[in-house]
C-alpha cells in the first residue's frame, strides 16, 4: 500500500514503532538531526555511564588487577559472542580487536597461507579504499609473484581461477549501499577453490547477515558505525570454525598465544578463533562497545531492517519529489539497499555543508555524493521528514553556492 507523505503520516508512524523507546536511550543533541550513523553512531547513555565506571572504579581504584577482577582479558571473546548474533556466527567464532584494516590483513594473510601455490587476491576496485590498500600492501610485501586482481561482484566468475587465493568484497557497499548476494558469490567462489572474506562494516547492526549460513570463510567489520562503539572503536573479525585449527596469522602477538602468561621465548597459536588477537586490547573502548552491542541486540536486527528499509524508501520517495536535482544513486529496491542513500549531484560537496548548517549531518563522498545514513534504532520518522524538508530549503534556495561551503575540510 502507498504511504501517505504527510508529516502527520510521520508522526503517526513514530507512534507506532515498537522501536521508539530506544531513542531515549541515546543522547540526542537538541536541533540536530542526525543523518550519519552509518560513520559514526551516536552515544547511548549507557556508555557515557559505563566510561565513567571503567575509568574511575575499574582503572581508578582497581588498577590492573581489574584485569581479571572485571574480566577485562574476556573482552575480545566476550563482545566478539554478543556480535555473532547478529552476523550467523557462532559465539567462538568472532573476536574483537584492532581495526577493520588490521583484521583485513590478519585474514588475508590466514587464507595465503591457507591456499599454497596460489597469487592472487580479488576485490573491487571500487571497494572501501582501506579494502584495496591492505590487499595492496599484503601482495607487496608477499613479493612479485602475488598480485591483486580486481573483478566486479557481479561479474566474480570472469576473475576466478586455479591462481586465486580469496575473494573479499563488502556486504554493503560504503558508497551506493548496494547488497551483495553473499551466499552465491561465496559459492562461485568456493568452486573455485578459494576463500570467501566478507567486510561487514556497513552491515553489521543494520542488515542482518548469515555468515554460516552463506558459507563464509572470514568476515571483518566495524564497531562504531551501526554498533554505537565510540569513535575508533574497536573491529571485529569472523572465522568460520573449520579454520580455526589451521589458520596462522601474522600478526603473531602474546595474547593470541596459547599462555600468554607462561612468557614462553616461541610462539604456540591459542586454539580457535583467540589466535586472531595479537595485543593488549584497549579496555575503554572495548568496554563501551560492550555496551553499545547489547542495545542493537535488544533492540533485534529483524526489527531495525523492517524499519530500515522503510525508511529509505521513504527517503527515496521524498527526496524526488521536493529535490529533484538530486539524482538517486543507490538501489531502488529495499531488498537490494543496505541503511544508507546516496544522491548525485555536481555540488554534492558544498550541499552537504549547508545541510549541516541547517543542523542535518550526513556526509559525501567523492566525487559527487550527498550520503544520508539510516540508523533505525534512534532515528525518528518525525526527523526524517524534517531533515528533507531543510534539505529541500537548500537546494530550493541555492544555500550551497557560497564560498564557505566549498572549503574542504580534512574529513568529510
Ligand atoms: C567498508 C569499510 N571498511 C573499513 C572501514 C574502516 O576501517 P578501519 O577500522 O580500519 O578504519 C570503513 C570505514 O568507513 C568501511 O566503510
Amino acid at each position: 500500500m502507498k504511504q501517505q507523505l504527510t508529516r502527520e503520516a510521520f508522526v503517526a508512524k513514530d507512534a507506532c514503532d515498537t522501536l521508539c523507546k530506544y531513542r531515549d536511550a541515546f543522547l540526542i543533541p537538541d536541533g540536530m538531526i542526525y543523518l550519519d550513523g552509518n560513520s559514526l553512531g551516536m552515544l547511548p547513555h549507557a556508555c557515557a555511564v559505563r566510561a565513567r565506571q571503567v575509568v574511575e572504579e575499574e582503572w581508578g581504584r582497581t588498577l590492573i588487577s581489574s584485569w581479571n577482577e572485571h574480566g577485562w582479558i574476556d573482552l575480545p571473546l566476550r563482545i566478539g559472542a554478543k556480535i555473532a548474533v547478529l552476523i550467523g556466527a557462532d559465539s567462538d567464532e568472532v573476536v574483537v580487536c584492532d581495526s577493520v584494516s588490521v583484521n583485513l590483513f590478519k585474514v588475508l594473510a590466514s587464507a595465503v597461507a591457507m591456499r599454497p601455490g596460489r597469487h592472487v587476491i580479488v576485490t573491487n576496485d571500487d571497494n572501501f579504499p582501506t579494502d584495496v590498500y591492505i590487499a595492496e600492501g599484503l601482495c607487496a610485501l608477499l613479493g612479485a609473484n602475488y598480485k591483486l586482481r580486481f573483478a566486479s561482484p557481479a561479474h566474480i566468475e570472469r576473475a576466478l581461477d586455479h591462481d586465486v587465493v580469496a575473494v573479499s568484497f563488502s556486504h554493503v557497499d560504503y558508497k551506493s549501499a548496494r547488497i551483495e548476494d553473499m551466499a552465491a558469490i561465496t559459492a562461485k567462489v568456493h568452486a573455485a577453490g578459494a576463500l570467501a572474506i566478507w567486510d561487514l562494516s556497513h552491515s553489521v547492526g543494520a542488515v542482518p547477515v548469515d555468515l554460516n549460513g552463506a558459507r563464509v570463510d572470514f568476515a571483518v567489520g566495524c564497531g562504531y558505525k551501526y554498533l554505537n562503539g565510540g569513535p575508533g572503536a574497536p573491529a571485529f573479525l569472523f572465522a568460520a570454525r573449520g579454520h580455526h585449527a589451521q589458520m596462522r596469522q601474522p600478526l603473531s602477538g602474546w595474547l593470541g598465544h596459547a599462555a600468554p602468561f607462561a612468557f614462553g621465548s616461541r610462539y604456540t597459536p591459542a586454539a580457535g578463533i583467540a589466535r586472531m588477537i595479537t595485543g593488549t586490547p584497549p579496555v575503554v573502548s572495548m568496554a563501551l562497545l560492550e555496551t553499545a552491542v547489547a542495545l542493537v541486540a535488544e533492540a533485534g536486527i529483524e526489527r531495525l531492517r523492517a524499519k530500515s528499509k522503510d525508511m529509505t524508501s521513504l527517503l527515496i520517495e521524498l527526496v524526488a519529489r521536493e529535490c529533484p536535482g538530486l539524482e538517486l544513486a543507490s538501489p531502488t529496491d529495499p531488498n537490494a539497499r543496505g541503511s544508507h542513500v546516496i544522491f548525485a549531484h555536481p555540488e554534492g560537496y558544498a550541499i552537504v555543508q549547508a545541510l549541516k548548517a541547517r543542523g542535518v549531518i550526513g556526509d559525501f563522498r567523492a566525487p559527487h555524493f550527498v550520503r544520508l545514513g539510516i540508523a533505525p534504532l534512534y532515528l525518528s520518522y518525525a526527523e526524517l521528514w524534517d531533515a528533507v524538508q531543510r534539505l529541500k530549503q537548500v537546494m530550493d534556495g541555492r544555500e550551497w553556492d557560497q564560498d564557505r561551503f566549498r572549503v574542504r575540510a580534512a574529513v568529510t
